[in-house]
């Protein structure tokens, strides 16, 4: 935490007392703190003692004209690495989740670039509510970390369940990994280096159906081809992301194909073409039925033996594709064993230019988690790139391809 800035966003909710430990410990720790209160929070603790603790001034309106002249909101998010909120309230994640700006808070995280950690504290029922299940899962999409809530007592009498604000180790533990992985990211560069561009991204699982009701699947989220079809979508890339069935919200500014099986997946890249670079991010399954029965399987005490025949793969496809094939074609390897060796030999067999091999191991947490830890195979060799978050591992991916394309068409000139 060492000189590490961090802007804590403290929410109106019972917890914001919290917040006066949780200064004290990240100061202790070496961190410089300044705290913007939303105007419930001030219910909950004063602005000077906040003020007291961070040694800094507390900001509390966006239209105090003075803290516009002295320090802007703009500022106050440029000049901190790190964006903790607690504790974050139901009303102040709507509100993320929908883009608003109407205090300082909300203006701040609307305007800011940098990693942003949640610690959501509400009453059990609040943070069960649809309407905030779909605000978080859109936030994480969005990139958003959280930490919490702990399940336990509310502050109500004879409330307990989801909703306590994490302990203030947890948050800083959490605080502590998303800077860690922060100083890993390729700074994002301005400007659109893949202006002009096509990219076909192929993201998510494939479901192949066994009877009307029942399929082969497996367990990727399609974070990470979503959020390469994100990052390519914002350096100035036309992208389409043909995407297998996931939880995810659509990129925005992409336009995305829904498919469900292989067949239907290399279908959709086929008639996408052509491309500059298409990313095999999916796992499609490797196997579907030979033939699945239009009606539902009945038990009979013997279960049924399925046969199955392999998938076509898509990415072997579309690399040996002749005059259609893209200039970059980069696939992922997941895996278990060596992963480099793995992911060099899939590079060669499948014609691949690059492969992303990563450790899909369970202990890793890859599959459906938020960070990523990939060595990226060329014709070069092997880099093992540090453990970082799936959109920077995106964003990172995306400028090493724009680099690519810049310099194959600078020497055809
Ligand atoms: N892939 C594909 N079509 C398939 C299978 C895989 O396009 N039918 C792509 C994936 O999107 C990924 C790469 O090939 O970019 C490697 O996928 P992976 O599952 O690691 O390899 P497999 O070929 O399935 O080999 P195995 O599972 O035996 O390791």
């Amino acid at each position: 935490m060492k000189e590490r800035r961090i802007l804590l966003v403290i929410g109106g909710g019972i917890a914001a007392y919290k917040c006066l430990d949780l200064i004290r410990r990240l100061r202790e720790e070496g961190a410089s703190l300044r705290a913007v209160l939303t105007r419930a929070a001030t219910h909950f603790v004063t602005p000077l003692s906040v003020a007291a603790l961070t040694n800094e001034k507390a900001f509390t309106d966006l239209f105090d004209l003075n803290d516009e002249h002295e320090i802007g909101h703009i500022r106050l998010s440029r000049e901190a690495d790190l964006i903790i909120i607690a504790p974050a309230t139901a009303d102040l994640l709507a509100k993320m989740a929908g883009g608003h700006a109407d205090d300082l808070a909300s203006t701040i995280l609307l305007a800011t670039d940098k990693p942003v950690l949640a610690a959501p504290a509400m009453n059990p029922r609040m943070w069960l509510n649809p309407a905030t299940r779909r605000n978080v899962a859109q936030l994480e999409a969005d990139g958003i970390r959280f930490v919490g809530p702990n399940t336990g007592e509310m502050a109500e009498r004879d409330e307990a369940g989801p909703g306590r604000l994490a302990e203030v180790p947890e948050i800083i533990a959490a605080a502590r990994k998303v800077l860690a992985e922060q100083r890993s990211v390729t700074p994002l560069r301005t400007g659109r280096p893949l202006a002009g561009r096509h990219v076909i991204v192929t993201s998510g699982p494939t479901h192949e159906p066994i009877d009307p009701v029942r399929y082969i699947a497996n367990r990727s989220s399609g974070k990470q081809g979503h959020a390469i079809a994100k990052a390519a979508a914002a350096f100035g890339a036309r992208v389409t992301l043909v995407a297998g069935p996931v939880m995810l919200p659509d990129p925005p500014g992409v336009r995305v194909v829904h498919i469900e099986t292989a067949e239907q997946m290399l279908q959709a890249v086929e008639t996408s073409l052509p491309a500059d670079v298409a990313v095999f991010a999916a796992a499609v399954a490797d196997w579907r039925l030979a033939s699945a029965p239009d009606e539902k399987i009945k038990k009979t005490g013997r279960a049924p033996a399925l046969d199955l025949v392999e998938n076509p793969d898509i990415l072997a496809t579309i690399a040996k594709r002749g005059a259609q094939r893209p200039d970059l074609v980069i696939g992922f390897a997941a895996e278990t064993g060596d992963v480099a060796a793995s992911a060099a030999s899939k590079r060669k067999a499948k014609g691949a230019d690059w492969i992303v091999g990563n450790d899909v191991s369970p202990e890793n947490g890859i599959f459906g988690g938020d960070s990523n830890s990939v060595h990226l195979v060329t014709e070069k060799g092997i880099e093992d790139w540090p453990s970082m978050s799936k959109d920077a591992v995106a964003e990172r991916l995306m400028l090493r391809a724009a680099e690519y394309l810049r310099t194959r068409t600078a020497a055809a000139e």
